[in-house]
């Protein structure tokens, strides 16, 4: 597998992302598993950090050979891929246009005033709200916002949603199982277990991919966030296979090797469930690590669900890929007002 062959623009903070072990939250579950989690969320000075920045890493420098002056992307109101766009726009001195649509059904008074996108705002983007409910493919919104960068005589640099299924959107997370290796070398464990929250897809496909090189990239567990977990699959499949050849990997992953649970993403992408809401809880009360309604709370709830089923084997070690996602919870306000 050759992951540095490809440029890589930093935009997190240089060395691997910490890993801790959580005593307090791994007594909570109490199901006789070891819970640690990769802290993602803490990656980067740039607006809070998250996900996105691993991927945009590799993006970058297409975009600057692509002489392009404007990065164009899509999300939800409350996305973090969009702040994260727009952030690394604002570092590498490009102006930036996010569409943000209504991909949630939820209500609340500030909802499109703060969080993600009152940072999105800070930084510059030209954010366009438009209306139209979820969907992880290519939208139409995103390609009339290319043209009106055209218009005005600019060079826009497209990224679809979430980075996903642009052509360097899985080598990220090849990156992150290669830190995790190393890690574990260092701190002599080894984990059984990698728990991730997958929606637009190409988180998950860049683990398994880089996972697949030492033979567990069914240990790989994603949490669909969606609610249209055949989507998510068909596209962690076609992100799988072209990272895969990218980076050399030698050979086809089966779909075996492809592990989504769909049973926490209820009831709708971006609305938490009791259930999710009580996993939040619980990490912020055990650990102070906090996670957010629309991604890491359901896979924190499909990690806390699985251990106490007894899905994980006694002993095991797991851990779990915190991605970032936080400023979302501000425009939940009423949802936590009591905690
Ligand atoms: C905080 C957070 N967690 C998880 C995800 C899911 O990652 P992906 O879209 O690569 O599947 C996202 C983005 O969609 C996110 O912002």
């Amino acid at each position: 597998m050759n992951l540095s062959k490809f440029e890589r623009y930093p935009l997190t903070f240089a060395g691997p992302t910490p890993i801790e072990h959580l005593p307090r939250l791994t007594a909570a579950i109490g199901a006789g598993v070891e819970i640690y989690a990769k802290r993602d969320d803490c990656n980067s000075g740039l607006a809070l950090g998250g996900n996105k920045l691993r991927k945009l890493e590799y993006i970058v420098p297409d975009a600057i050979a692509a002489g392009a002056d404007t990065l164009v992307s899509i999300g939800g109101v409350q996305s973090n891929h969009t702040r994260m766009v727009a952030a690394t726009a604002a570092k590498i001195g490009m102006k930036c246009v996010v569409v943000q649509e209504s991909w949630v059904p939820h209500d609340d008074a500030v909802y499109d005033r703060v969080g993600n996108i009152l940072l999105t705002r800070l930084m510059g983007a030209d954010s366009r709200l438009v209306d139209e409910g979820f969907d992880i493919g290519i939208r139409r919104s995103w390609e009339d916002a290319m043209q009106s960068v055209r218009d005005r005589g600019g060079v826009p640099y497209p990224i679809p949603a979430g980075a996903s299924v642009h052509k360097y959107g899985g080598l990220g997370y090849v990156g992150f199982a290669e830190e995790v290796r190393a890690q574990e070398a260092e701190m002599g464990i080894k984990f059984d277990f990698i728990v991730v929250c997958v929606v637009t897809g190409s988180t998950q496909a860049g683990m398994i991919v880089g996972f697949a090189a030492d033979d567990r990239a069914d240990r790989v567990i994603g949490i669909d966030g969606s609610g249209t977990p055949g989507q998510v699959r068909a596209q962690v499949r076609l992100i799988v296979d072209n990272t895969a050849e990218l980076v050399e990997l030698g050979r086809m992953v089966r779909d075996d090797e492809i592990i989504i649970n769909p049973d926490y993403a209820y009831p709708a992408y971006g609305v938490p469930s009791h259930e999710t809401n009580e996993a939040i809880r619980l990490a912020a009360r055990t650990e102070a690590m906090i996670t957010d309604p629309v991604y890491e709370g359901k896979s924190m709830q499909g990690m806390i669900d699985l251990a106490r089923k007894g899905f994980f084997p006694a002993g095991s070690k797991i851990l779990y890929a915190h991605l970032g996602g936080a400023p979302a919870l501000n425009g939940y306000s009423y949802t936590y007002r009591n905690g």
